[in-house]
């Protein structure tokens, strides 16, 4: 086990009847006026936008909507965010949203308190060195923004979908009442599912040793979204399924699960994100094309993880430990076959002839990941394998 800081300000509210508490926790932390940001439709046929609203206004707390966020969320929006909050002297921004509100908001949040453009802090310009408080209202458990200080954002006309990640950009207060995920769209869960697997895996593939309980607890979250999903495809009401997904979600990228570790792997998001700036898809849904054509290409680096994750999850026990691991990843590609998501770039309309420009754009003079460092070459490969697979 690697020595590590373990930092996670945010409080947590969690449960039904919760979003009542926004109000009075922005007041006591001495809001005046937040810009709430949020995204095109769904908060406000839901009843979340009534519940929130009517919280800020009890508790006196002034605020100006801006709406209309979406997913893959642009650069151009958060510039026109950062205009509105300066407008208005707002003294904090409230998400309500998924992971593209909260991502904005964080956006905005440092923008404002920066004299130059927001993107700099994106290219390593300028570092964060303060920014207006973040609350938020969650209404999609799945990139666990909720609780972290990362956001990923998209400059269309460059095709960059990159980071930033910072301890000014935690959330003070996340509120996850995870009855008001209960009208999510089938894809949206499905895509929810994915991105959180997928957090586990860029962290429990990433080579570390002498991480036993990281890795146990690990699979008990793996084991926990992939029951739990199914049951939410047969009744997407379930409460008690979307409470265990939600707190999945919040758990698989707060940092709890990094301790000890190397830092991840993340080759398979930084390939995604390409993907997503290419061609607009949704997060989760590139995940499920790129993470098994990751794993087939690296995991002879780590036998033993993939054998074990093999056993542990999919009760895989006979076999060398090569055989194992090779039937792991494909009965993970049969559990996203099963749950609809797709399975390959044809399916997401990649073009072929687009990979190598996908490749270049992923790499951007870089090495990805660090089980197996990967060179463009080998990116474009890993293309090409989630294309045909
Ligand atoms: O715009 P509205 O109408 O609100 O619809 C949204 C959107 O279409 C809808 N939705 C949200 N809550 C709902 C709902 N529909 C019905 N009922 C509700 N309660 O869901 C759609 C997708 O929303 P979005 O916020 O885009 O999804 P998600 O939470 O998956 O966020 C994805 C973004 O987060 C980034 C991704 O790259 C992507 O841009 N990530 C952020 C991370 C972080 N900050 O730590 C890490 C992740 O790895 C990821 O990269
Ligand atoms: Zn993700």
């Amino acid at each position: 086990m690697n020595n590590f800081t373990y930092y996670n300000p945010t409080k947590i509210y969690f449960g039904r009847n919760t979003i009542k508490n926004i109000g009075r926790e922005m007041r006591e932390q001495g809001v005046k006026k937040a810009l709430l940001v949020c995204g095109r439709q769904s908060i406000f046929s839901n009843g979340v936008y009534d519940q929130v609203s009517s919280s800020l206004i009890g508790w006196y707390v002034d605020f100006i909507r801006f709406s209309g966020i979406q997913p893959n969320p642009l650069l151009s929006k958060v510039e026109e965010g950062v205009r509105l909050a300066r407008q208005e002297g707002v003294d904090a921004i409230l998400a309500v949203g998924g992971g593209s509100v909260f991502d904005s908001a964080k956006a905005i949040a440092a923008g404002v308190a920066h004299d130059g453009p927001v993107w700099d802090f994106f290219t390593g310009q300028a570092r964060i060195k303060s920014a207006l408080p973040i609350f938020g209202v969650l209404t999609l458990s799945a990139t666990g923004s909720e609780m972290n200080g990362n956001a990923v954002i998209t400059k269309a006309d460059e095709k960059k979908k990159w980071g930033i990640a910072s301890r000014h950009l935690y959330p003070r207060v996340s509120i996850i009442d995870p009855t008001v995920q209960a009208w999510l769209s089938e894809r949206d869960t499905v895509n929810g599912a994915v991105d959180i697997l997928s957090h586990v895996f860029e962290l429990y593939f990433d080579g570390s040793e002498n991480v036993e309980l990281m890795q146990e607890y690990s699979e008990a979250i793996i084991r926990c979204v992939i029951k739990n999903v199914k049951i939410l495809l047969e009744n997407p009401a379930d409460y008690e399924a979307r409470a265990q997904m939600a707190w999945a979600a919040t758990l698989a990228l707060n940092n709890s699960n990094a301790a000890g570790r190397r830092g991840g792997d993340w080759a398979t998001h930084d390939m995604e994100h390409s993907i997503s700036a290419f061609y607009d898809v949704a997060h989760g849904a590139g995940l499920a094309v790129m993470t098994p054509a990751w794993m087939r290409y690296v995991y002879r680096e780590d036998l033993p993880t993939f054998a074990r994750f093999a056993e542990k999850i999919f009760g895989i026990e006979k076999g060398s430990l090569e055989e194992k691991a090779e039937k792991g990843i494909e009965q993970l590609r049969e559990f996203f076959r099963e749950i609809g998501a797709p399975l390959s770039l044809q399916d997401l309309g990649v073009e072929y002839r687009d990979l190598e420009k996908m490749a270049e754009n992923a790499v951007q003079d870089r090495t990805l990941g660090r089980l197996k460092p990967l060179q463009k070459e080998d990116v474009l490969a890993i293309y090409q394998l989630a294309w045909e697979q």
